[in-house]
């Protein structure tokens, strides 16, 4: 790496403990998975503890008008243990009676097929070999066993996320056991469980999931920030991203389907190369090729996903997998054009063409996208409003309340169907947010100061609405398909007329 390259450790706070007394002990992580994202770069980061130190929370009671929690972090006393007074129950001052999104309906098509088996210790046993860490909440602790590294960050951060859950709704979180797969490849297979002999299949949480998989989709780590790409937590990303889209009003906007990202990551992502402008064509696309190695030496200069806000329409197109980029091109009120995706993550299936995006084909990609740009030109209102209507879709759905509701409820039915009792795993060390953030500095420790929960919730959860009857899962998959054949319509008779 370049001596400008500023390195972002994030350490694990149950590492340290082993690595005390060889504090310089460098842990260089495998390179796991050629990876998923726009915004994938290609390194081996470097973990290595270097401080530790102990929180404390305090609970006192504020000066506003009723008694309320507040979480302190106190890094002073360096010690390795978790505080012992964290709050195990809490009152919210409102009962809700607040539907939860649409889209939490997926949770049980997540977890049916344990519905009528419930999920054995056999079941669970099998997703180990799958399994990057082993995660088991006991009494509203958090314990995890870690039986490989993940890439960059993603553990640290997602059990950071989890930990901040168990702060929001103190004591509402049901014991549990679960395991957690961060790699970009889908790991449960439909074909694998299937046949006369088939065994039933493991519980594994990931981040995405596709029709021939089971996995079990949950939220990604980036909601609580990236540290190695310099995204900051959902939250304070979104509202720069706001404020960003305020600077070029959408008929200022470039008129063109913008892309950037790094390409080498998947096929997809090269043929959408040759839809670029060119002497010989006009595809009404632009890329912008992101070389992370120099964007990480020029302090991130030209990839702030604040400033690219400046077209019209945005492209969206996976990488290895699912692209944890999806967000931030909604973000941007520019009409997105999704080239059809393969995998899905927690929002993204209650998605509607046409009113939230323009679907495009991935055969052909450049003139569905030379089309799409040209009718968005020619229909600027309608382009606007599905730009419009995609962005708030984010930003409500995805209202970080939404978030941990989602994961709130997605482990609680998966609790549900547990049949035996989790138990502290021998290899297991309990992890706390306090010790975590404390033992972590720079950006690490920034993204986690920033995105911490300060207070439990003042409300109980949404409530979660009931299953989708299989008829309206295939109603509405049905009708998206006709939705997507209408584009295909008016495009062939474009072309027809063209030609
Ligand atoms: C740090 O914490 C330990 C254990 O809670 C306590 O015994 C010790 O007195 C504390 N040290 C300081 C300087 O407060
Ligand atoms: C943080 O903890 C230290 C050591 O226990 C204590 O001396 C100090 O007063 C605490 N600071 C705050 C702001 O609570
Ligand atoms: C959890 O709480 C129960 C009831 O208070 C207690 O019996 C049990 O020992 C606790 N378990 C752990 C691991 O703290
Ligand atoms: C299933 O198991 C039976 C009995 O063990 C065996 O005869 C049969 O070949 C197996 N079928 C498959 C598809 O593996
Ligand atoms: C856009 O408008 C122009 C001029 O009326 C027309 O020639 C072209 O076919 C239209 N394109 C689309 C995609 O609607």
């Amino acid at each position: 790496m370049a001596e400008n390259v500023k390195q972002f450790l994030c350490v694990w706070p149950f590492v340290l403990k082993g690595l005390v007394s060889t504090a310089a002990t460098v842990v260089i992580f495998f390179f796991l998975v050629a990876c998923s994202s726009l915004l994938n770069w290609v390194d081996i980061p470097i973990i290595r503890g270097t401080t530790f130190g102990q929180a404390f929370f305090t609970p006192q009671s504020s000066n506003i008008h009723r008694e309320r929690i507040v979480y302190h972090l106190n890094c002073t006393n360096i010690t390795q243990k978790c505080p012992d007074n964290y709050p195990t129950s809490f009152e919210p001052g409102e009962s809700t009676t607040e539907v939860c999104p649409d889209y939490f309906r997926w949770i049980h098509q997540d977890l049916k097929q344990w519905e009528t088996s419930g999920i054995t210790k056999e079941m669970f046993e099998r997703g180990i070999p799958g399994a990057d860490n082993r995660l088991v909440i006991v009494n509203g602790s958090l314990y995890v066993e870690k039986y490989r590294p993940s890439y960059q960050t993603r553990d640290v951060f997602t059990i950071w996320g989890i930990l901040q859950l168990l702060r929001l709704y103190p004591g509402k979180v049901p014991d549990l056991d679960l395991l957690f797969f961060t790699g970009d490849t889908t790991v449960v297979m439909k074909r694998d469980y299937e046949g006369p002999n088939a065994t039933a299949p493991p519980p594994v949480f990931h981040y995405c999931g596709q029709k021939a998989s089971l996995d079990i989709v949950f939220p990604d780590w980036s909601f609580w920030g990236w540290p190695e790409v310099n995204i900051k937590p959902w939250e304070q990303i979104l509202r720069a991203i706001k404020e960003g889209r305020e600077r070029t009003k959408w008929g200022e906007r470039e008129p063109y389907a913008f892309w950037r990202g790094n390409p080498y990551v998947a096929a997809d992502r090269v043929d959408l190369l040759k839809c670029d402008r060119s002497d010989e064509n006009e595809w009404n696309v632009r890329i912008y090729k992101q070389d992370w190695f120099k964007e990480i030496g020029q302090g991130f200069r030209n990839s702030k996903l604040e400033d690219q806000c400046t077209h019209r329409y945005k492209i969206y197109i996976e990488g290895a997998t699912w692209s944890v980029s999806e967000k931030y091109i909604f973000a941007c009120d520019s009409m997105t054009l999704m080239i059809k995706p393969v995998y899905y993550d927690f929002f993204s299936r209650s998605m509607v063409p046409m009113q939230h995006f323009w679907p495009i084909r991935s055969e052909n990609k450049c003139r569905h996208l030379k089309f799409a740009v040209e009718w968005g030109n020619n229909h600027t209102r309608e382009a606007q409003d599905i730009g419009t209507a995609g962005s708030r879709y984010i930003e409500e759905m995805l209202a970080m309340r939404n978030v941990y509701d989602y994961m709130f409820h997605l482990l609680n039915e998966y609790a549900k169907l547990l049949r035996f009792k989790p138990t502290i795993p021998p290899k297991a060390q309990r992890v706390c947010a306090e010790t975590m953030a404390c033992s972590n500095k720079d950006l690490c420790k920034d993204f986690m100061v920033q995105s911490m929960v300060k207070s439990p919730s003042d409300k109980l959860p949404c409530r979660l609405p009931p299953p989708y009857e299989p008829e309206a899962i295939r109603a509405s998959l049905d009708a998206k398909e006709k939705i997507a054949k209408q584009v295909e319509t008016w495009e062939t008779e474009y072309w027809e007329k063209k030609n």
